[in-house]
């Protein structure tokens, strides 16, 4: 009896130990670099920075608030004064108010706090920034093109809960399974935007996110674990998609099981000028129905110069209560 009672106590000290270890670490600060680079009041500079913000790089499918999102997706080109929230098992998480307010946006943020959080996913505070944002190698330009489009936008106050992490969130933080990260590569100063594969790869890795979707991830890290571009990432059910789910198509130019394999140039033009076709796909078909036919063609031309993979995707939309075998 006794001896069992010795056990329980060392398990309720190894787990109140480990709790407390938890409660203690996991709000860890990191270092990285500040880029040395400061907003313009330019305006073609600020137009090419709505142009990302509203188009290509999708800030407003996020930092706005959740009712307004469609209205965004719609056209109406609002202030990014915050409020998209997603609550998943590490925590819930909220796009902050992008204004120069003083109290509730970035409005006492240096640009180089602003550029820090994009390029080294670490914010003002030293706090890792959680990775919904795939933009640390936007160029050196477009960074500064975004920032300077945030400062000359009109100061929105807009109180909103910051992002709350649940202890299972804690609990990766604390054991560093999450940790804020950099460029893979030195960005490029700048981009040129032509018509090549080689600005489409830009956009469509570093900009659009298109392979943050359309390739398959482990759910609960984030991580890739599928070839790129060939889909098979599957999309939960969530606040906007009314029970459907989803799972992303291949781009690869695979023959057999390539969705556009046979998608001429003005087939793909077309089809992102029409927007979405179904209500609830996460797809932001708004905001890259607003990408200009120059960066589309560069895209296009990109896909066509991946490696195919032949991956057959059986089913892309799933009805609620419907979901994909295995
Ligand atoms: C998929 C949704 C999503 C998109 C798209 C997105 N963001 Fe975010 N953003 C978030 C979330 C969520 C947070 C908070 C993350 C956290 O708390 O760890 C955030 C945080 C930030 C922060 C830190 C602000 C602060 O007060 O700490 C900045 C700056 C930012 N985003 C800018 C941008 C810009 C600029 C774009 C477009 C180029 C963009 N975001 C696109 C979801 C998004
Ligand atoms: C937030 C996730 C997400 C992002 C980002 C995304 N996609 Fe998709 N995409 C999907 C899903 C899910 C589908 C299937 C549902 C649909 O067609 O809307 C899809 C469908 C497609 C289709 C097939 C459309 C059709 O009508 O058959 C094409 C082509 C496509 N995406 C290309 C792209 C390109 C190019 C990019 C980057 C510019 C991109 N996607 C970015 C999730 C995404």
């Amino acid at each position: 009896m006794k001896l069992i009672l010795k056990i329980l106590a060392g398990i309720v000290i190894l787990v109140l130990g480990f709790v407390i270890f938890v409660l203690v670490t996991y709000d860890k600060k990191f270092d990285a670099p500040y880029p040395e680079l400061t907003a313009s009041t330019d305006s073609s500079v600020i137009a090419r920075g709505k142009y990302l913000a509203y188009g290509p790089a999708h800030c407003g499918t996020c930092h706005v608030p959740m009712d307004k999102i469609m209205d965004v997706e719609n056209g109406e080109l609002i202030p990014l004064s915050g409020g998209w929230e997603l609550n998943i098992p590490p925590g819930s998480f909220r796009a902050p108010n992008l204004t120069p307010d003083k109290e509730t946006g970035i409005g006492n943020y240096t640009d180089a706090d602003i550029a820090r959080t994009l390029r080294y996913m670490v914010n003002k505070n030293g706090g890792c920034v959680f990775p919904f944002m795939p933009f640390q190698e936007l160029s050196d330009e477009d960074l500064t093109a975004v920032i300077s489009y945030l400062r000359s936008q009109p100061a929105v106050e807009h109180k909103l809960e910051r992002t709350k992490l649940s202890f299972l969130g804690k609990m990766i933080s604390a054991l560093g399974m999450i940790k804020p990260e950099g460029p893979k590569k030195t960005p490029a100063q700048s981009i040129k935007a032509d018509t090549t594969a080689v600005y489409g790869e830009y956009l469509a890795n570093y900009v659009a996110n298109c392979v943050g979707c359309h390739t398959e991830r482990d759910l609960k890290t984030g991580e890739f674990v599928g070839k790129p571009f060939a889909g098979g990432f599957y999309f939960e059910p969530d606040y906007f998609s009314k029970g459907y789910s989803f799972v992303s198509p291949n781009l690869t130019p695979d023959p057999g099981t390539g969705h556009i394999a046979n998608w001429d140039r003005n087939t793909f033009i077309a089809r992102f000028k029409a927007k979405r076709v179904y209500e609830g796909s996460p797809m932001p078909w708004g905001a890259f129905s607003r990408i200009n036919e120059n960066d589309v063609i560069a895209i296009y031309n990109y896909l066509q110069t991946l490696t195919p993979v032949a991956n057959k995707i059986d089913q892309i939309v799933f009805k609620p209560g419907e979901k994909p075998k295995g």
